[in-house]
């Protein structure tokens, strides 16, 4: 069976401090398990910290964002190579709360994507749909945007060993998660778009649920034939509701 795949999605949470016994909390409690891969991807003033604490340890660590340009004039932006300098190896792409709030284009997102991909760096693409979509029965139309764009731009390889996050817009933070099986209807709609254009991009592919994922919640969602594992919010930000689900995809 598939590793899974758990990724921490902090937002713009933490201080160092708070941090540090977090991060403390995490390799206490997660190192311990054998059979899932762990990510935390914390705001880029913490990736130093993260890379100390982390640096010898099967936590991995990594960003919310970067910058679709490698280098130059751009003030305020972080570039793929800074986050290589930080030892990060994962970097969440068009998570839907920068999509909205920053305008975001699936163009945008499909770039930003290619560049973490070219620099070694495992991308986390975020897709989804909002509940209007939903309610209009459009989520398939939707999603199917996102990943054409990526695929219509740079080909359905690039998906070759990297991850895609399923993160229906009602659903995060809402507390109301998607059921197992409207989330499981989904990955597989994904990995089949991808699967017919490139079989072996969509297998070596990770699709992960995020949205209200707890530890309750956890095991009906991960037990599915199509989800690899979550991308969590609000519960990564308790280290044992974080294990509660780490233990869940273990
Ligand atoms: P949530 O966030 O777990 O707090 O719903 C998930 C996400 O935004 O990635």
């Amino acid at each position: 069976m598939p590793r899974k795949l758990v990724v921490a999605n902090w937002k713009m949470h933490g201080n160092l401090a708070s941090n540090q016994q977090l991060l403390e909390a995490y390799i206490q409690k997660l190192t311990p398990l054998k059979n899932t891969d762990v990510v935390v991807c914390v705001p880029y003033p913490y990736l130093a910290q993260a890379q100390s604490i982390l640096h010898n340890t099967t936590i991995a660590w990594g960003a919310q964002n970067l910058s679709k340009d490698p280098v130059g004039a751009f003030t305020g932006e972080v570039s793929a190579s800074m986050l290589k300098d930080f030892g990060a190896t994962y970097v969440i792409i068009g998570h839907s709360e920068r999509a909205t709030a920053y305008c975001e284009s699936d163009e945008n997102i499909a770039t930003k994507f290619m560049q973490a991909k070219s620099h070694g760096l495992t991308p986390i693409l975020c897709v989804g749909e909002t509940l209007i979509e939903r309610e209009a029965g459009v989520m398939e139309m939707v999603v199917a945007k996102q990943i054409d764009t990526v695929i219509g731009m740079y080909g359905a390889d690039v998906f070759a060993n990297t991850v895609v996050s399923y993160e229906p817009i009602w659903a995060i933070g809402s507390g109301l998660a998607a059921s197992a099986a409207q989330a499981q209807s989904m990955h597989e709609f994904i990995r089949g778009r991808i699967a017919s254009a490139d079989k072996e991009a969509a297998v070596s592919l990770k699709i992960l649920y995020g949205g209200s994922v707890n530890p309750q919640n956890a095991v009906q969602l991960f037990v599915m034939p199509d989800i690899d594992g979550g991308l969590i919010g609000k519960c990564s930000l308790s280290a044992s509701e974080f294990e509660g689900i780490c233990r869940a995809a273990t």
